[in-house]
Protein backbone atom coordinates (compact mmCIF):
# COMPACT_ATOMS: atom_id res chain seq x y z
CA UNK A 1 0.00 0.00 0.00
CA UNK A 2 0.74 3.36 -0.85
CA UNK A 3 0.00 6.54 0.84
CA UNK A 4 -0.16 9.76 -0.42
CA UNK A 5 -0.72 13.03 1.00
CA UNK A 6 -2.94 15.56 -0.86
CA UNK A 7 -3.18 18.87 -0.82
CA UNK A 8 -5.37 20.86 -3.13
CA UNK A 9 -4.39 24.41 -1.50
CA UNK A 10 -5.50 27.21 -2.91
CA UNK A 11 -7.71 28.83 -5.71
CA UNK A 12 -7.78 26.40 -9.17
CA UNK A 13 -5.26 24.22 -6.66
CA UNK A 14 -8.48 23.05 -5.50
CA UNK A 15 -9.77 22.77 -8.93
CA UNK A 16 -7.50 20.90 -10.58
CA UNK A 17 -6.30 18.61 -8.08
CA UNK A 18 -10.41 17.72 -7.30
CA UNK A 19 -9.91 16.16 -11.10
CA UNK A 20 -6.58 14.67 -10.70
CA UNK A 21 -7.67 12.67 -7.87
CA UNK A 22 -10.69 11.41 -9.76
CA UNK A 23 -8.77 9.99 -12.25
CA UNK A 24 -6.18 8.50 -9.83
CA UNK A 25 -9.18 7.17 -7.66
CA UNK A 26 -10.28 5.84 -11.23
CA UNK A 27 -6.89 3.80 -11.69
CA UNK A 28 -6.54 3.08 -8.48
CA UNK A 29 -9.78 0.59 -8.95
CA UNK A 30 -9.19 -0.48 -12.25
CA UNK A 31 -5.54 -1.45 -11.79
CA UNK A 32 -5.52 -2.69 -7.89
CA UNK A 33 -2.74 -0.13 -7.52
CA UNK A 34 -3.74 -0.22 -3.69
CA UNK A 35 -2.90 3.90 -3.16
CA UNK A 36 -4.16 5.50 -0.27
CA UNK A 37 -5.35 9.17 -1.10
CA UNK A 38 -5.18 10.99 2.24
CA UNK A 39 -6.56 14.74 1.66
CA UNK A 40 -5.52 17.51 3.87
CA UNK A 41 -6.88 20.97 4.14
CA UNK A 42 -3.62 23.16 4.15
CA UNK A 43 -3.84 26.10 2.46
CA UNK A 44 -5.26 30.03 2.59
CA UNK A 45 -9.05 29.32 4.47
CA UNK A 46 -7.20 27.12 7.45
CA UNK A 47 -4.69 29.72 8.18
CA UNK A 48 -7.14 32.56 8.27
CA UNK A 49 -9.47 30.65 10.24
CA UNK A 50 -6.76 29.28 12.57
CA UNK A 51 -3.44 31.31 11.89
CA UNK A 52 -2.35 26.88 10.89
CA UNK A 53 -0.11 26.99 8.36
CA UNK A 54 1.78 23.24 8.29
CA UNK A 55 2.86 22.19 11.53
CA UNK A 56 6.48 20.60 11.72
CA UNK A 57 4.59 17.54 13.62
CA UNK A 58 2.35 17.46 10.17
CA UNK A 59 5.68 17.01 7.87
CA UNK A 60 7.38 14.64 10.30
CA UNK A 61 4.53 12.43 9.84
CA UNK A 62 4.32 13.08 6.25
CA UNK A 63 8.51 11.84 6.22
CA UNK A 64 7.90 8.96 8.49
CA UNK A 65 4.35 7.52 7.44
CA UNK A 66 3.94 8.85 3.60
CA UNK A 67 4.83 8.02 0.22
CA UNK A 68 3.94 11.12 -1.86
CA UNK A 69 2.68 14.60 -1.33
CA UNK A 70 0.09 15.59 -4.45
CA UNK A 71 -0.01 19.41 -4.05
CA UNK A 72 -2.09 21.96 -5.74
CA UNK A 73 -1.57 25.22 -5.10
CA UNK A 74 -1.11 27.80 -2.63
CA UNK A 75 -1.75 31.46 -2.59
CA UNK A 76 -4.25 33.73 -2.07
CA UNK A 77 -5.08 37.71 -2.50
CA UNK A 78 -6.57 37.68 1.20
CA UNK A 79 -2.83 37.13 2.48
CA UNK A 80 -0.59 39.64 0.55
CA UNK A 81 2.67 38.70 2.02
CA UNK A 82 2.12 35.28 1.39
CA UNK A 83 3.10 33.78 5.11
CA UNK A 84 1.34 30.41 4.25
CA UNK A 85 2.53 30.02 0.64
CA UNK A 86 6.14 30.12 2.20
CA UNK A 87 5.35 28.21 4.69
CA UNK A 88 3.04 25.55 3.58
CA UNK A 89 5.00 24.96 -0.06
CA UNK A 90 8.69 25.97 0.73
CA UNK A 91 7.94 24.97 3.62
CA UNK A 92 7.74 21.44 2.60
CA UNK A 93 10.25 21.56 0.15
CA UNK A 94 13.23 22.85 2.66
CA UNK A 95 12.16 20.86 5.68
CA UNK A 96 11.64 17.68 3.67
CA UNK A 97 15.10 18.61 1.83
CA UNK A 98 13.22 18.14 -1.41
CA UNK A 99 16.32 19.29 -3.16
CA UNK A 100 15.23 18.27 -6.70
CA UNK A 101 12.86 20.08 -8.40
CA UNK A 102 12.30 18.21 -11.22
CA UNK A 103 10.15 20.34 -14.24
CA UNK A 104 9.72 18.55 -17.60
CA UNK A 105 9.04 20.92 -20.62
CA UNK A 106 7.54 18.79 -23.35
CA UNK A 107 5.34 19.76 -26.11
CA UNK A 108 2.93 17.62 -26.55
CA UNK A 109 1.20 19.69 -30.09
CA UNK A 110 2.78 21.88 -32.29
CA UNK A 111 -0.14 23.99 -31.90
CA UNK A 112 0.55 24.52 -28.63
CA UNK A 113 3.73 26.17 -29.03
CA UNK A 114 3.89 30.25 -29.93
CA UNK A 115 7.37 29.80 -31.58
CA UNK A 116 7.17 29.35 -35.82
CA UNK A 117 7.95 25.50 -37.09
CA UNK A 118 8.22 23.93 -33.84
CA UNK A 119 7.60 20.39 -33.64
CA UNK A 120 7.11 18.23 -30.55
CA UNK A 121 10.58 17.02 -31.07
CA UNK A 122 11.96 20.24 -30.69
CA UNK A 123 11.09 21.13 -27.44
CA UNK A 124 11.75 18.42 -25.15
CA UNK A 125 13.65 19.41 -22.09
CA UNK A 126 14.20 18.74 -18.55
CA UNK A 127 15.04 21.51 -16.31
CA UNK A 128 16.83 20.73 -12.89
CA UNK A 129 16.03 22.98 -10.74
CA UNK A 130 17.71 23.41 -7.11
CA UNK A 131 15.06 23.45 -4.94
CA UNK A 132 16.45 24.04 -1.18
CA UNK A 133 18.97 27.34 -1.00
CA UNK A 134 20.03 30.34 -2.97
CA UNK A 135 18.09 32.89 -3.05
CA UNK A 136 14.95 31.11 -1.41
CA UNK A 137 17.22 30.23 1.68
CA UNK A 138 15.05 33.22 3.57
CA UNK A 139 18.69 34.41 4.95
CA UNK A 140 18.50 38.05 5.50
CA UNK A 141 16.39 41.28 7.07
CA UNK A 142 15.50 44.46 6.79
CA UNK A 143 17.05 47.08 8.41
CA UNK A 144 15.26 50.48 9.23
CA UNK A 145 11.92 49.50 7.90
CA UNK A 146 9.86 52.34 6.35
CA UNK A 147 12.42 55.13 6.73
CA UNK A 148 14.35 56.30 3.86
CA UNK A 149 17.41 54.80 5.47
CA UNK A 150 15.51 51.06 5.03
CA UNK A 151 18.32 48.09 3.74
CA UNK A 152 16.39 45.32 2.55
CA UNK A 153 18.71 42.08 2.09
CA UNK A 154 18.07 38.51 0.29
CA UNK A 155 21.52 36.27 0.59
CA UNK A 156 21.62 34.42 -2.35
CA UNK A 157 23.05 30.68 -0.27
CA UNK A 158 24.87 28.32 -2.19
CA UNK A 159 26.58 25.35 -0.44
CA UNK A 160 29.26 23.22 -1.53
CA UNK A 161 26.78 20.00 -0.67
CA UNK A 162 23.61 22.22 -2.09
CA UNK A 163 25.55 22.25 -5.53
CA UNK A 164 27.26 19.19 -5.81
CA UNK A 165 24.03 17.26 -5.16
CA UNK A 166 21.63 18.91 -7.92
CA UNK A 167 24.64 19.10 -10.58
CA UNK A 168 25.00 15.36 -9.85
CA UNK A 169 21.17 14.31 -10.27
CA UNK A 170 20.87 16.11 -13.17
CA UNK A 171 23.90 14.03 -14.73
CA UNK A 172 22.94 11.08 -13.40
CA UNK A 173 19.15 11.69 -14.49
CA UNK A 174 20.82 12.45 -18.00
CA UNK A 175 22.45 9.30 -18.27
CA UNK A 176 19.48 6.90 -16.72
CA UNK A 177 17.65 8.80 -19.71
CA UNK A 178 20.33 8.28 -22.23
CA UNK A 179 20.26 12.03 -22.72
CA UNK A 180 23.57 13.67 -24.53
CA UNK A 181 23.83 17.12 -23.27
CA UNK A 182 23.57 18.71 -19.79
CA UNK A 183 23.85 22.73 -20.15
CA UNK A 184 24.65 24.53 -16.35
CA UNK A 185 22.84 28.13 -16.11
CA UNK A 186 25.15 30.80 -13.43
CA UNK A 187 25.55 34.58 -13.83
CA UNK A 188 28.91 33.96 -12.71
CA UNK A 189 30.12 36.67 -14.66
CA UNK A 190 28.02 38.75 -12.32
CA UNK A 191 27.52 37.26 -9.07
CA UNK A 192 31.56 36.31 -8.80
CA UNK A 193 31.24 34.27 -4.90
CA UNK A 194 28.28 32.20 -4.94
CA UNK A 195 28.14 31.55 -9.09
CA UNK A 196 31.47 30.82 -9.14
CA UNK A 197 31.17 27.82 -6.97
CA UNK A 198 28.66 26.70 -9.36
CA UNK A 199 31.29 26.86 -12.54
CA UNK A 200 33.88 24.57 -10.46
CA UNK A 201 31.41 22.34 -8.94
CA UNK A 202 29.79 21.67 -12.43
CA UNK A 203 33.58 21.18 -14.17
CA UNK A 204 34.08 18.35 -11.34
CA UNK A 205 31.04 17.03 -11.68
CA UNK A 206 31.17 16.67 -15.05
CA UNK A 207 34.57 14.45 -15.35
CA UNK A 208 32.20 12.09 -13.67
CA UNK A 209 30.77 11.74 -16.94
CA UNK A 210 32.64 11.77 -20.27
CA UNK A 211 29.84 10.69 -22.37
CA UNK A 212 28.02 13.92 -21.73
CA UNK A 213 28.32 17.07 -23.65
CA UNK A 214 28.70 20.13 -21.05
CA UNK A 215 27.59 23.59 -21.47
CA UNK A 216 27.54 26.33 -19.98
CA UNK A 217 25.26 29.56 -20.45
CA UNK A 218 24.74 32.52 -18.73
CA UNK A 219 21.17 33.12 -17.65
CA UNK A 220 20.36 35.50 -19.60
CA UNK A 221 21.81 34.07 -22.89
CA UNK A 222 19.87 30.98 -21.99
CA UNK A 223 16.94 33.11 -21.98
CA UNK A 224 17.22 33.94 -25.34
CA UNK A 225 18.43 30.39 -27.10
CA UNK A 226 15.52 28.61 -25.28
CA UNK A 227 13.41 31.00 -27.58
CA UNK A 228 15.67 30.58 -30.55
CA UNK A 229 16.91 27.35 -30.33
CA UNK A 230 14.97 25.05 -27.58
CA UNK A 231 15.60 21.78 -29.77
CA UNK A 232 19.54 22.11 -28.64
CA UNK A 233 18.44 21.54 -24.90
CA UNK A 234 18.09 17.93 -22.91
CA UNK A 235 18.87 18.45 -19.64
CA UNK A 236 19.29 22.10 -17.89
CA UNK A 237 20.69 22.38 -14.20
CA UNK A 238 20.43 25.76 -12.50
CA UNK A 239 20.01 27.41 -9.02
CA UNK A 240 16.47 27.82 -7.31
CA UNK A 241 15.20 31.61 -9.00
CA UNK A 242 16.97 30.93 -12.04
CA UNK A 243 14.82 27.55 -12.23
CA UNK A 244 12.03 28.99 -11.28
CA UNK A 245 11.93 31.60 -14.44
CA UNK A 246 12.96 29.69 -16.47
CA UNK A 247 10.74 26.94 -15.63
CA UNK A 248 7.67 29.76 -16.51
CA UNK A 249 9.36 30.61 -19.90
CA UNK A 250 9.25 26.59 -20.40
CA UNK A 251 5.56 26.59 -20.12
CA UNK A 252 5.13 28.95 -22.61
CA UNK A 253 6.67 26.87 -24.62
CA UNK A 254 4.05 24.10 -24.43
CA UNK A 255 0.96 25.85 -24.38
CA UNK A 256 1.19 27.18 -20.73
CA UNK A 257 1.32 26.75 -17.02
CA UNK A 258 -1.96 25.04 -17.37
CA UNK A 259 -0.20 21.89 -18.56
CA UNK A 260 3.74 22.14 -16.89
CA UNK A 261 4.40 18.98 -14.00
CA UNK A 262 6.88 19.19 -11.31
CA UNK A 263 8.44 16.69 -9.21
CA UNK A 264 10.00 18.02 -5.93
CA UNK A 265 12.64 14.75 -4.94
CA UNK A 266 15.47 13.16 -2.85
CA UNK A 267 15.62 9.73 -2.86
CA UNK A 268 15.74 10.23 1.13
CA UNK A 269 12.83 11.65 2.09
CA UNK A 270 8.90 11.93 0.47
CA UNK A 271 8.81 13.57 -2.15
CA UNK A 272 6.18 15.74 -3.33
CA UNK A 273 4.49 16.56 -6.82
CA UNK A 274 2.94 19.63 -7.71
CA UNK A 275 1.78 21.82 -11.31
CA UNK A 276 4.18 24.66 -12.28
CA UNK A 277 1.09 26.97 -11.92
CA UNK A 278 -0.17 28.94 -8.88
CA UNK A 279 -3.66 29.18 -7.68
CA UNK A 280 -4.63 31.89 -10.66
CA UNK A 281 -6.93 33.83 -8.31
CA UNK A 282 -7.72 35.70 -12.01
CA UNK A 283 -9.57 32.30 -13.01
CA UNK A 284 -10.21 30.77 -9.43
CA UNK A 285 -13.64 29.41 -9.41
CA UNK A 286 -14.94 29.79 -12.77
CA UNK A 287 -14.11 26.19 -13.95
CA UNK A 288 -11.76 27.16 -16.60
CA UNK A 289 -8.42 26.01 -14.90
CA UNK A 290 -6.84 23.37 -17.26
CA UNK A 291 -6.69 20.41 -15.08
CA UNK A 292 -3.79 18.97 -17.59
CA UNK A 293 -1.03 20.19 -15.51
CA UNK A 294 -2.38 18.47 -12.64
CA UNK A 295 -2.92 15.33 -14.86
CA UNK A 296 0.81 15.13 -16.31
CA UNK A 297 1.95 15.62 -12.47
CA UNK A 298 -0.22 12.55 -11.15
CA UNK A 299 1.33 10.67 -14.29
CA UNK A 300 4.85 11.50 -12.81
CA UNK A 301 3.63 10.19 -9.35
CA UNK A 302 2.39 6.66 -10.41
CA UNK A 303 5.89 6.63 -12.12
CA UNK A 304 7.90 7.29 -8.79
CA UNK A 305 5.41 5.39 -6.97
CA UNK A 306 6.15 2.29 -8.91
CA UNK A 307 3.30 2.07 -11.57
CA UNK A 308 5.00 3.15 -14.71
CA UNK A 309 2.25 1.32 -16.63
CA UNK A 310 -0.35 3.78 -15.48
CA UNK A 311 1.78 6.16 -15.80
CA UNK A 312 2.16 5.95 -18.87
CA UNK A 313 -2.15 5.38 -19.87
CA UNK A 314 -2.13 8.41 -17.72
CA UNK A 315 0.25 10.33 -19.63
CA UNK A 316 -1.06 9.20 -23.23
CA UNK A 317 -4.60 10.38 -22.22
CA UNK A 318 -2.85 13.78 -21.43
CA UNK A 319 -1.69 13.66 -24.83
CA UNK A 320 -5.10 12.13 -26.47
CA UNK A 321 -6.79 15.39 -25.22
CA UNK A 322 -4.32 17.72 -26.52
CA UNK A 323 -4.30 15.70 -29.68
CA UNK A 324 -8.38 16.17 -29.69
CA UNK A 325 -8.51 19.68 -29.04
CA UNK A 326 -10.33 18.99 -25.28
CA UNK A 327 -8.51 22.42 -23.99
CA UNK A 328 -9.72 24.83 -21.80
CA UNK A 329 -9.08 28.71 -23.00
CA UNK A 330 -5.42 29.04 -21.43
CA UNK A 331 -4.52 26.83 -24.25
CA UNK A 332 -6.39 28.00 -27.33
CA UNK A 333 -10.01 26.04 -26.82
CA UNK A 334 -13.11 26.58 -25.18
CA UNK A 335 -13.97 23.24 -22.93
CA UNK A 336 -14.26 23.68 -18.77
CA UNK A 337 -12.09 21.86 -16.61
CA UNK A 338 -14.72 19.34 -15.78
CA UNK A 339 -14.97 18.30 -19.63
CA UNK A 340 -11.15 18.84 -20.06
CA UNK A 341 -10.82 16.03 -17.47
CA UNK A 342 -13.96 13.86 -18.38
CA UNK A 343 -12.20 13.41 -21.74
CA UNK A 344 -9.25 12.12 -20.12
CA UNK A 345 -10.85 9.98 -17.55
CA UNK A 346 -13.09 8.23 -20.23
CA UNK A 347 -9.44 7.71 -22.12
CA UNK A 348 -7.95 6.30 -18.86
CA UNK A 349 -10.58 4.26 -18.22
CA UNK A 350 -10.69 2.91 -21.52
CA UNK A 351 -7.02 1.87 -21.56
CA UNK A 352 -7.02 0.68 -17.81
CA UNK A 353 -9.48 -2.22 -19.16
CA UNK A 354 -7.46 -3.06 -22.09
P1 LIG B 1 -0.24 31.65 -11.50
O1 LIG B 1 0.50 30.46 -12.00
O2 LIG B 1 -1.25 31.38 -10.46
O3 LIG B 1 -0.97 32.38 -12.74
C1 LIG B 1 -0.25 32.96 -13.82
C2 LIG B 1 -1.16 33.00 -15.06
O4 LIG B 1 -1.34 31.65 -15.53
C3 LIG B 1 -2.53 33.55 -14.77
O5 LIG B 1 -2.99 34.27 -15.88
C4 LIG B 1 -3.38 32.29 -14.59
O6 LIG B 1 -4.75 32.47 -14.93
C5 LIG B 1 -2.70 31.31 -15.55
N1 LIG B 1 -2.85 29.94 -15.04
C6 LIG B 1 -2.17 29.36 -14.04
N2 LIG B 1 -2.58 28.10 -13.85
C7 LIG B 1 -3.55 27.86 -14.75
C8 LIG B 1 -4.38 26.75 -15.05
N3 LIG B 1 -4.27 25.58 -14.39
N4 LIG B 1 -5.27 26.88 -16.05
C9 LIG B 1 -5.38 28.01 -16.75
N5 LIG B 1 -4.63 29.11 -16.51
C10 LIG B 1 -3.72 29.04 -15.52
O7 LIG B 1 0.84 32.71 -11.01
P2 LIG B 1 0.63 34.09 -10.23
O8 LIG B 1 -0.58 34.79 -10.74
O9 LIG B 1 1.94 34.76 -10.27
O10 LIG B 1 0.38 33.65 -8.73
C11 LIG B 1 -0.89 33.52 -8.11
C12 LIG B 1 -0.69 32.98 -6.71
O11 LIG B 1 -0.20 31.63 -6.77
C13 LIG B 1 0.34 33.75 -5.89
O12 LIG B 1 -0.11 33.77 -4.56
C14 LIG B 1 1.61 32.93 -6.01
O13 LIG B 1 2.49 33.12 -4.94
C15 LIG B 1 1.03 31.53 -6.02
N6 LIG B 1 1.85 30.51 -6.68
C16 LIG B 1 1.86 29.28 -6.08
C17 LIG B 1 2.54 28.24 -6.67
C18 LIG B 1 2.52 26.90 -6.02
O14 LIG B 1 1.85 26.71 -5.02
N7 LIG B 1 3.20 25.90 -6.54
C19 LIG B 1 3.18 28.42 -7.90
C20 LIG B 1 3.15 29.70 -8.51
C21 LIG B 1 2.46 30.74 -7.88
C1 LIG C 1 6.82 27.81 -8.16
C2 LIG C 1 6.32 29.07 -7.49
C3 LIG C 1 6.96 29.26 -6.13
C4 LIG C 1 8.46 29.36 -6.34
C5 LIG C 1 6.43 30.47 -5.34
C6 LIG C 1 4.94 30.40 -5.14
C7 LIG C 1 7.10 30.66 -4.01
O1 LIG C 1 6.52 30.16 -8.32
O2 LIG C 1 6.64 26.72 -7.61
O3 LIG C 1 7.37 27.90 -9.26
O4 LIG C 1 8.98 30.45 -6.58
O5 LIG C 1 9.11 28.33 -6.26
MN1 LIG D 1 7.22 29.66 -10.28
Amino acid sequence: MAKVAVIPGDGVGKEVIGEAVRVLEALNRARGLDLQLVPFDYGADRYLRDGVTLPDEQIAEFREAYDAILLGAIGDPRIPDNRHGREILLGLRFKLDLYVNLRPVTLYDARLCPLKGKEPKDVDFTVFRENTEGLYADVGGIFKKGTPDEIAVNEDVNTRKGVERIVRAAFEWAAAHGKQRVCMSDKANALRFAHDLWQRVFKEVGAEYPGIEKKHLYVDALAMKLIERPETFEVIVTCNLFGDILTDLGAALVGGLGISASANLNPDSTPMFEPVHGSAPDIAGKGVANPLAAMATSALLLDHLGHPKEAGILDRAVRAAVAAGQLTPDAGGDKKTRQVADFVLAEVEKAARA
